[in-house]
């Protein structure tokens, strides 16, 4: 601890002593060269501006014209009404099932055979609302495509958070500025064209109703479902306008401000599409604003573009950071790409008041529900490349608000403290589903951030914040242990599903990674109370120093005991390699043996099926490789083919989720964070032989 606080004054000393001027134009500089440039709209992503609880993603025209990407929100949900069948009506209709577990019944939240229509309806429920489209309508007689534009170019500037759109329509100008306030849930729109006074070119609102798809992308919602719900225009001036969306028992507002004398009007028929005109100008200047009340005041664009230029430049100046700019090679070239917009697009996407989903803002994965075993991967990077203050727009408040809940799960199922949810909706409700009620490696995550967080702020407020969360995180964890009075050990399981849910769930027994991770979670609640002086419970140390021992097979570790043939078919050897989390994502703790540390990593290197694994095990398995001293093989895992990023750095899913999958690019910068700032004991940079990097502001890793 002594040598970290003195690394943290070291690195502050180095910072301070270069000129903040030079700093700060060296970063934008940095910054700036990834600017993502387009002239065409992508098929898969938009371009988004965002302030991580609202983005607006936009396609060429720099509106949502002619791809209808999304505006989502935190809190813009929708439930379909629930089903009318006779006793499945109300969500207590829903009884779950029951499962043996170590010679109890135990209820689990999964999808009951005899009551299919309300385990539909609470998986299904609610989803998060694409609030609105908004984008250009050409009156001209004849539908008009992107390829009827010419000229169209188009780029985000990371340093100011503007996208800047121009194209020429039938040879005339049109040229777009889109913007996002960094704390209100309003976007700002500035268009310049002489198509706009003649009359030939307004803009549309239009409002889609929702739908029942698990993943809607690239976009959300449904058009022509128009009479399963209701727009109403509240036209308050010739410079302002408020939309009232109805969609069930979802109602929200929609407010519209514009310089000059125009007119909202609509819908036109059959349909919930409005047409803003201002005639007489060629300069719009337009704020958009939604709200789940009706608004009492407005922003002017230049409050938002004032607003958003000093956050993103404050953004980028505080933020820790990597300069690989001084490497000549192609690799660091794209580890920076992906590391600046990654950046970007956390922000916009994850920064929000509870986890974000795993496609953020862009698009829906699991109707716009989150889930609680990612919020490590989502939340790490604002805690280690210090954006503390995003960090805690969701913890641990988070963890707070689900605490009744979680409570409740854990009591009904006879356990102590609380047990975490998995497929999450605002109110805090873990979805029916086999492998969300028996997941739990989301379980001890609270004790990885707030440990994480007591390292860059060793003091009582923090310890404060945390208690009552890890104190009830740390009572489930001793109460599920299983004492197994043959081995003498605490088991983990059965039933459960493993980090990579591709086991039988009733025979998986004390797999690798969830043994470590609750000795670890255990240890930080442990640490927690002494910190605090107050004395620690006696089942919690039972447990953690009782822990039936990392299962290993051929030498090395397997995903849980007694699986067969872990190292000899090829059945086994896919999805998440989770045994590699153990020495990377985790620092070194008993009983990790290293020897074995090794051979699983080779194992893994050799054997695994790397094609069907996603973006954030490539992280980890950097991490993995960092921690071993391979820090070539981490790059090679950073850089692997399967692990992609788009021209504007959203992660591509592949084979097994949609585009984007936020857990990538998030864990890519922990990654990237420790090859930085290196971890305890290593501290300081591990990036490869030769390159000349320059980093700021890192702590090293636990
Ligand atoms: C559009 O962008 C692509 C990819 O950056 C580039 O190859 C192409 O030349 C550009 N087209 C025009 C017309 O600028
Ligand atoms: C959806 O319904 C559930 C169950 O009644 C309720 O808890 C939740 O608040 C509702 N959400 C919305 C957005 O209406
Ligand atoms: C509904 O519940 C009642 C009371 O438990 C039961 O008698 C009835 O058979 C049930 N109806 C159906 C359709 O399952
Ligand atoms: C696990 O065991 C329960 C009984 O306790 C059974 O209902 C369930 O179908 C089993 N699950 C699987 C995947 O075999
Ligand atoms: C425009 O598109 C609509 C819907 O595809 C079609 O019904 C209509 O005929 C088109 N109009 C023209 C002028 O092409
Ligand atoms: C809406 O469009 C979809 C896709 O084209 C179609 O399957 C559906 O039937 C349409 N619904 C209505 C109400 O027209
Ligand atoms: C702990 O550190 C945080 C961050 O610097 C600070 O806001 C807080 O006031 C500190 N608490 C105490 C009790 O010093
Ligand atoms: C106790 O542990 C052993 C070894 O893991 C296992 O085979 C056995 O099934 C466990 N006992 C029970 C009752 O689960
Ligand atoms: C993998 O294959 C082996 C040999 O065929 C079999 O015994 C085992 O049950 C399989 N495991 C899984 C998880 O399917
Ligand atoms: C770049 O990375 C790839 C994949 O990791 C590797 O094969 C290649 O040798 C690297 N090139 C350089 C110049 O380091």
């Amino acid at each position: 601890m002594v040598g970290i606080m003195m690394l943290r004054t070291w690195v502050l000393l180095a910072i301070l002593s270069v000129s903040s001027a030079t700093r700060c134009s060296h970063r934008r500089r940095v910054v700036q060269a990834f600017n993502v440039r387009r002239n065409a709209s992508s098929e898969t992503t938009p371009l988004q501006v965002g302030n991580g609880n609202f983005a607006f993603g936009v396609d060429i025209t720099g509106l949502q014209t002619f791809k209808p990407f999304a505006t989502l929100s935190s809190w813009g949900w929708h439930n379909f009404s629930l089903p009318t069948t006779p006793n499945q009506t109300s969500v207590e209709d829903f009884t779950g099932l029951d499962w043996w577990t170590h010679g109890r019944l135990v209820n689990y939240d999964q999808p009951n055979p005899a009551e299919p229509d309300i385990s539909n309806w609470l998986i299904q429920n609610p989803q998060r609302l694409n609030l609105a489209n908004i984008g250009f309508s050409f009156k001209s007689g004849v539908n008009v495509t992107e390829a009827d534009l010419t000229e169209t170019s188009q780029e985000l500037h990371l340093w100011s958070g503007k996208i800047s759109s121009r194209f020429l329509f039938k040879g005339s100008l049109v040229e777009v500025e889109t913007w996002a306030d960094p704390e209100v849930d309003v976007v700002g729109i500035s268009v310049k064209s002489d198509l706009l006074a003649s009359g030939v070119l307004g803009l549309f609102f239009d409002f889609p109703y929702s739908d029942t798809n698990k993943f809607d992308a690239p976009f959300v919602g449904v058009w022509n479902a128009t009479s399963d719900h209701s727009t109403k225009l509240d036209q308050q001036s010739s410079s302002r306008a408020t939309i009232r969306h109805t969609l069930d028992d979802t109602t929200y507002f929609v407010t519209a401000s514009w310089q000059g004398h125009g007119t909202l009007s609509g819908p036109s028929d059959g349909t919930h599409r409005y047409l803003l005109t201002v005639p007489g100008t060629s300069h719009l200047e337009l704020t958009a604003m939604f709200t789940p009340n009706l608004p009492s005041t407005t922003r002017s664009l230049q409050d938002i573009t004032d607003a958003s230029s000093q956050w993103w430049r404050s953004y980028w100046q505080t933020s820790s950071f990597v300069d690989l700019t001084g490497v000549k090679s192609a690799n660091a070239t794209e580890l920076q790409r992906r590391t600046i917009l990654s950046q970007y697009l956390l922000a916009v996407n994850s920064a929000s008041f509870n986890s974000p989903q795993e496609s953020g803002l862009v698009n829906n994965g699991w109707y716009g529900k989150f889930h609680l075993e990612m919020v490590v991967w989502h939340s790490l990077p604002f805690a280690r490349w210090n954006q503390f203050p995003l960090l805690w727009r969701s913890q641990p408040n988070m963890y707070q608000r689900f605490l009744a809940s979680s409570f409740e799960r854990a009591k009904q199922q006879g356990y102590k403290g609380a047990r975490w949810g998995k497929m999450t909706d605002p109110t805090g409700r873990s979805a029916p589903g086999e492998i969300n009620s028996l997941l739990i490696w989301q379980q001890p995550h609270p004790m990885y951030l707030a440990e994480t967080e007591y390292r860059s702020f060793p003091n009582s407020t923090t310890l404060n914040r945390w208690d009552e969360i890890l104190t009830a995180t740390a009572d489930f964890m001793a109460s599920f242990a299983w004492y197994n009075a043959t081995t003498g050990f605490y088991d983990l399981g059965p039933p459960m599903y493993p980090v990579s849910e591709n086991t039988q769930p009733n025979a998986t027994r004390n797999p690798t990674f969830e043994l470590a991770y609750w000795r670890f979670g255990l240890d930080v609640a442990l640490r927690w109370r002494t910190r605090l002086g107050r004395p620690v419970p006696a089942e919690w140390l039972a447990v953690r120093d009782g822990l039936a021992p990392l299962p290993i097979e051929d030498g090395a570790y397997a995903i849980y005991e007694g699986v067969p043939g872990m190292w000899t078919y090829a059945n086994t050897t896919f999805d998440h390699p989770a045994m590699a989390g153990v020495y990377g994502l985790l620092p070194p703790q008993p009983p990790v043996d290293l020897a074995v540390v090794r051979r699983t990593a080779d194992r893994i290197r050799d054997t695994w099926t790397l094609e069907e694994s996603y973006g954030w095990d490539f992280s980890m398995l950097a991490m993995n490789s960092l921690r071993l001293g391979d820090v070539d093989g981490a790059l090679n895992y950073l850089l692997h083919p399967v692990f992609q990023f788009d021209d504007a750095g959203y992660a591509v899913g592949g084979s097994r989720v949609p585009t984007p999958y936020f857990p990538n690019g998030a864990s890519l910068l922990t990654a990237v964070a420790m090859m930085a700032g290196g971890w305890d004991g290593e501290p300081g940079s591990h990036f490869p032989k030769g390159w000349d990097v320059k980093v700021e502001g890192f702590v090293p890793a636990m």
